[in-house]
């Protein structure tokens, strides 16, 4: 797909059906979503499925969230359990994957899921999203728009900037307004944490009335990336819990205690506005970043969004392959 020219989409009704009819076709098109924008292609299409792992350059086939417009989709490839619905009524649409037992007649390509026999599905909230789902007609697999390992894009500018040439289009409906991905949820056996994002674990939990397990990735098993493998990974170097940054640093602040800041994730300390911010911020430092300069990170609380925040930077500042 190198080389091809990438379409960019207005967000009306020309954009969608266009995005759509390309879709239908076994292309790849960039969407927004009120997470990151993600890389959709029809989930049922074998090679349009592995088309995403090209233009992502993604090493190994990890399984992709199944994108669907409503509950009763989501039925008809996954198995739902009382908890599995109750999960689904309270929190979709929006930023919430459930990973449940596959469907023998799903009809999903094996890629998607990775041949396991369970799938990640999620309906998420982005009205585009849900125009596009509805005008194609499909199920969308669609990680998040990026080359593997880089940082998720949040507008349909970083999609471009790192997938221009690689796929049919993009449909630009401005900033994503969460800012980091879904929750992943796993209940293929006792409910279990596969990823912090987008919903805090705490709303879970309480809709639960249980605590969540942590799920430890199994070596040689596909999970949602919870090893500190490197990912989201600007182009400078990344370090962490910087109260004091050195003379001359670019540093990433949070909360009114760093006045002196780059840029800072939310003046007022607020997780929500941090997490809508955090992708642009690192993309527009690393920008800034001359050669050698790192980015130095503010901390950011371990609650509710600041979870999911904090396992992007550990991600993020993570030993880099050679
Ligand atoms: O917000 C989001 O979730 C974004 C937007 C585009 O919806 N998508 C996204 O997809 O983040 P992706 O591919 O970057 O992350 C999907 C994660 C993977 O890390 C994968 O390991 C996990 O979901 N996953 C998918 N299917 C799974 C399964 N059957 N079992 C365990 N984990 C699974
Ligand atoms: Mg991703």
């Amino acid at each position: 797909m190198s080389g091809q020219h990438t379409e960019i989409l207005s967000p009306d009704q020309r954009g969608i059906s266009r995005a759509a009819e390309f879709l239908r076709n076994g292309g790849l098109v960039a969407f927004p979503t009120e997470t990151v924008y993600g890389l959709g292609a029809d989930a049922r299409n074998d090679r349009a499925v592995a088309g995403i792992f090209a233009a992502k350059n993604r090493p190994s086939f990890n399984p992709l969230i199944v994108h669907v417009p409503d509950l009763d989709h989501a039925a008809r490839i996954a198995e739902f359990s009382g908890t599995a619905r109750d999960l689904a009524q309270a929190f979709w649409p929006g930023a919430l994957t459930l990973v449940l037992p596959l469907r023998a007649d799903a009809g999903i390509a094996p890629l998607v899921s990775a041949g396991l026999d369970s799938i990640a599905v999620r309906v998420p909230a982005h009205p585009l999203a849900r125009d596009l789902l509805r005008a194609c007609g499909c199920p969308l697999a669609a990680p998040s728009a990026n080359p593997s390992g880089g940082v998720s894009p949040t507008r349909s500018a970083h999609v471009m900037a790192g997938l221009s040439g690689r796929i049919d289009a993009v449909l630009d409906g401005g900033p994503s307004a969460v800012g980091v991905e879904s929750t992943i949820i796993g209940l293929t056996g006792a409910p279990g944490l596969l990823r912090p994002g987008g919903i805090p674990v705490e709303a879970i939990e309480a809709c639960l009335g249980q605590t969540l397990n942590q799920e430890v990735p199994v070596t040689g098993t596909p999970n949602a990336p919870g090893q500190l493998e490197s990912h989201y990974a600007p182009g400078a170097g990344v370090r962490l819990n910087v109260t004091r940054p050195d003379a001359g640093a670019l540093w990433l602040g949070f909360g009114p205690d760093c006045a002196d800041a780059t840029w800072n994730l939310s003046p007022a300390g607020d997780l929500t506005e941090a997490a809508a911010n955090l992708f642009g911020m690192l993309r527009d430092l690393d920008d800034l970043a001359v050669e050698g300069q790192g980015i130095a990170v503010a901390p950011v609380p371990d609650h509710g969004l600041g979870r999911a925040i904090n396992d992007r930077l550990r991600r993020a500042a993570a030993p880099r392959p050679a």
